[in-house]
């Protein structure tokens, strides 16, 4: 993680970034204007949140193998839940963003590589069909066994949790999906990785959604590759995230916006 790289491109997102006047594409505008500008509470996000706040005072101690720059800033394999979820996981802002991308999207497949303690998973499960399924991947299987208490705790039957590395759960997905979620290994060779092997599990409209595009020059470096991929001509850029989608529209745009 680099402090001054972050700081440097918050200061630069706020003084360029555009609410909704200024956008000129009327799916951006839309997105901006009633998607994400959508004030509404849903009932769901009191629940999560409740959630989050019992995760952060979880004193359990578990051991966790620590995969790639994916963690920001312990040291110890020993972690308390607690400090797990003060870190590592989506803030409510964030994570109340993705469900309302989602409930725009309306996916009938979502695909999550890292899943953590489960939160954005079941953010991501709240804004989906009944009948979609959600899948997720996680490689410390003692932060996976949290998560699949709390997908428990919350009655969710279409949620499939694949522990393992990405690079090797990957290998055994099939299909498409119509929202991939990347948010875990921040360093730049992993990352485009993962992101040439989801480009081809994703749906020909689907979106695929880079998580901590400025946590450092690495991933700054990783966004701006895949913004220049020829699969994608839409950047939705939210700073804390990054959105490519492939539409009708014949110009490559990239739009900065604030959440
Ligand atoms: C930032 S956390 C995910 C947070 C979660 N999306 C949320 O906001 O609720 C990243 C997770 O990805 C896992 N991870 C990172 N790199 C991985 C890899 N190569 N294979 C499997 N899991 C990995 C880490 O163990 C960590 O739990």
């Amino acid at each position: 993680m680099d402090r001054f790289h972050e700081a440097y491109y918050y200061l630069k997102h706020l003084l360029t970034a555009k609410k909704r006047h200024g956008v000129h594409s009327p799916f951006v505008y839309h997105l901006s204007d009633q998607v994400l500008s959508e004030s509404r509470q849903f009932g769901v996000f009191e629940k999560l949140e409740a959630l989050r706040n019992k995760l952060e005072n979880d004193e359990r101690i578990i051991k966790v193998e620590d995969y790639g720059a994916g963690s920001r800033v312990h040291n110890s394999p020993h972690r308390s839940v607690s400090q797990i979820a003060k870190t590592a996981l989506a803030p409510k802002k964030q994570s109340q963003a993705l469900f309302k991308l989602a409930l725009e999207q309306q996916p009938k497949r979502i695909l999550e590589l890292g899943t953590s303690l489960g939160l954005t998973t079941l953010y991501l499960h709240a804004a989906a069909s009944q009948n979609a399924e959600i899948t997720t991947i996680e490689g410390a299987p003692a932060i996976a066994q949290i998560a699949k208490e709390n997908f428990l705790s919350f009655g969710t039957a279409n949620i499939q949790l694949l522990v393992g590395k990405f690079e090797d759960q990957l290998l055994q997905l099939t299909g498409e999906f119509d929202i991939i979620y990347i948010d875990g290994d921040h360093r730049f060779e992993p990352t485009m990785s993962y992101f040439e092997k989801c480009k081809h599990l994703l749906s020909p409209n689907g979106w695929m959604i880079l998580d901590d595009i400025y946590w450092s020059k690495e991933m700054t470096s990783a966004w701006r590759t895949c913004t220049a991929d020829a699969r994608f001509n839409l950047a939705l850029d939210f700073y804390h995230f990054g959105v490519l989608i492939r539409d009708q529209r014949k110009e490559r745009e990239y739009h900065r916006l604030r959440l």
